[in-house]
């Protein structure tokens, strides 16, 4: 009886060890063995496809299937491979998946991520581990530079938050005239700390004044004390520099608070969830306008459009830009090495891209024209171009 059960034991165990041993030498699920012969480019998209910015997801989402099928799953004479994952624009998150993408899909490239609070920890990861990544819409400075340093396989396919800002503050000062503006921001977010201090930088700058320089917390969902002061002081313009779910609440309790600022943000605000009727009249700063008439902008419209059945966003631009860029890279280079790919990268010249033609500074930065479009009558309408 007992030497039965020792031998029952001994076999689950013997078992067990022969089942791990088979997993940890399996391949991953999604890596399929390319038939012989065959040149395989692997690409990661990171995108927050749930969470409080997910409409800003599944247009990158969109954006970037539509550049892969187009390329017709090529880029030169490797066949594109693509997985992707969901980041939930969570700090956390975004590493993991970042890891995940490297480690065990094994990608060369990665697009992506979306939002700057994503994409700065996921910079770190893909740096580290010499994979080229490009982000189509993070505008903070820190995704492509820590402390000076350039992460060299790191690029984005937009501009950066120091001339958003600068726009934004310009636009305050000489179209609508303002001379005195409140701002309210999210202290633990680098894109929207960042984007408010570069307001009031440029806002000062140009003779403006701003009474109130006022954070929050992500979590915070009332605003009334803030508010309340910030109605005393009757300004002209209020600044919210944070995604379209905050901004439409903090939107909605200013007007009930009896502010009649005009609201003034940035591209955090292109969502068709934002709330019309509270944010109506306002401005922000975009990365493309669609109905921008340049042939490449009426073209793009009309493909998405027939095929996802509604107007391209920013978000799903920037992410067929980024695509196409990674694509046209791979091409150059004529290989999957990552830093081959990321030298031809580096080198592109005036690419043509849908937002504006494309080249990178030393910084891995896109430098291109920011559009300026308002929120009226439940849509957004442009109003004009700034070059940089
Ligand atoms: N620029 C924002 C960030 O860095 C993300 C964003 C881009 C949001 C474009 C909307 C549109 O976090």
């Amino acid at each position: 009886m007992k030497l039965k059960k020792i031998g029952y034991i001994l076999l689950v165990i013997l078992v067990g060890v022969s089942l791990l041993a088979t997993g940890c030498s399996s391949k991953p699920a999604q890596q399929p063995a390319a038939p012989s012969g065959e040149k395989v480019i692997k690409i990661g998209l990171i995108t927050p496809l749930t969470g409080d910015v997910k409409t800003f997801g599944e247009s990158s989402k969109n954006g970037f299937m539509l550049a892969l099928e187009q390329a017709g799953m090529k880029a030169g004479d490797y066949k594109i491979e693509f997985v992707i994952a969901d980041d939930r624009n969570d700090a956390t998150e975004a590493v993991n998946v970042a890891d995940k993408l490297i480690k065990q899909d094994k990608v060369q490239c990665i697009v992506g991520s979306v939002t700057s609070k994503a994409t700065i920890p996921i910079s770190e990861v893909t740096n580290a581990a010499k994979v080229v990544q490009i982000s189509n819409t993070a505008t903070n400075p820190k995704v492509t530079v820590d402390n000076g340093k350039r992460k060299e396989f790191v690029f984005r396919a937009c501009f950066i938050d120091p001339f958003q800002g600068k726009v934004g503050a310009k636009f305050a000062l000489e179209t609508l005239k303002a001379k005195t503006a409140a701002v309210m921001f999210d202290q633990g977010n680098d894109y929207t700390k960042g984007l408010a201090e570069q307001f009031k930088i440029n806002f000062e700058a140009g003779g403006g004044k701003v009474v109130a320089y006022e954070a929050y917390a992500q979590n915070d969902t009332d605003f009334s004390a803030v508010l309340t002061n910030i109605a005393k002081q009757n300004v002209e313009v209020l600044y919210l520099p944070d995604y379209y779910q905050k901004v439409s609440l903090i939107g909605k309790q200013a007007r009930d608070k009896g502010i009649k600022a005009t609201f003034l943000g940035g591209d955090g605000w292109d969502s068709n969830e934002i709330d019309w009727v509270a944010m109506e009249g306002g401005y922000f700063t975009n990365h493309y306008n669609s109905g921008d008439t340049r042939p490449e902008v009426q073209k793009w419209v009309n493909e998405y459009k027939a095929k996802y059945n509604a107007v391209p966003d920013a978000l799903a631009t920037l992410a067929y830009d980024a695509t196409n860029l990674l694509i046209n890279a791979i091409k150059t280079a004529n290989s999957n090495e990552p830093d081959k790919i990321r030298a031809a990268m580096q080198n592109t010249k005036d690419f043509a891209a849908v937002s504006g033609k494309t080249s990178f500074d030393a910084d891995g930065n896109s430098v291109k024209a920011a559009a300026i479009l308002q929120i009226k009558d439940k849509k957004q309408i442009f109003v004009t171009t700034v070059a940089p």
